[in-house]
């Protein structure tokens, strides 16, 4: 599967939903996260992704990025069109700690 880790809080550009063939995006307040179970690993959702928040589970020390993926994929609604992202997006591109400060 594929996860989408801390880099993606705030900056939320939601490209990522508008090429994933099986819908599988779910969204918080402040970032979105993949269903690990629907996601088939087709890949093409990664190189979208202007924040780079998207890598595959393959990569090591991620552990922590696929348990959230999980848990709130089951919580949070199905997202299947790209919305506004916010405002302040670029701000947050790339800005470390964000986990810390902003998860929502
Ligand atoms: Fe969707 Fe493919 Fe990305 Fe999985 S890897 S989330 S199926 S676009
Ligand atoms: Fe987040 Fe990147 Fe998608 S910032 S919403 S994972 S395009």
């Amino acid at each position: 599967t594929y996860v989408v880790t801390d880099a993606c809080i705030k900056c939320k550009y939601m490209d990522c939903v508008e090429v994933c063939p099986v819908d599988c995006f779910y969204e918080g307040d402040n970032m979105l996260v993949i269903n690990p179970s629907e996601c088939i690993d087709c890949g093409v959702c990664e190189p979208e992704c202007p924040a780079e928040a998207i890598l595959p589970d393959t990569e090591s020390g991620l552990e922590q990025w696929l348990e959230l993926n999980a848990k709130f994929s089951a919580e949070w609604p199905n997202i299947t069109t790209k919305k506004d992202s916010p405002a302040d997006a670029d701000d947050f591109k790339g800005v470390d700690g964000k986990y810390d400060k902003y998860f929502s």
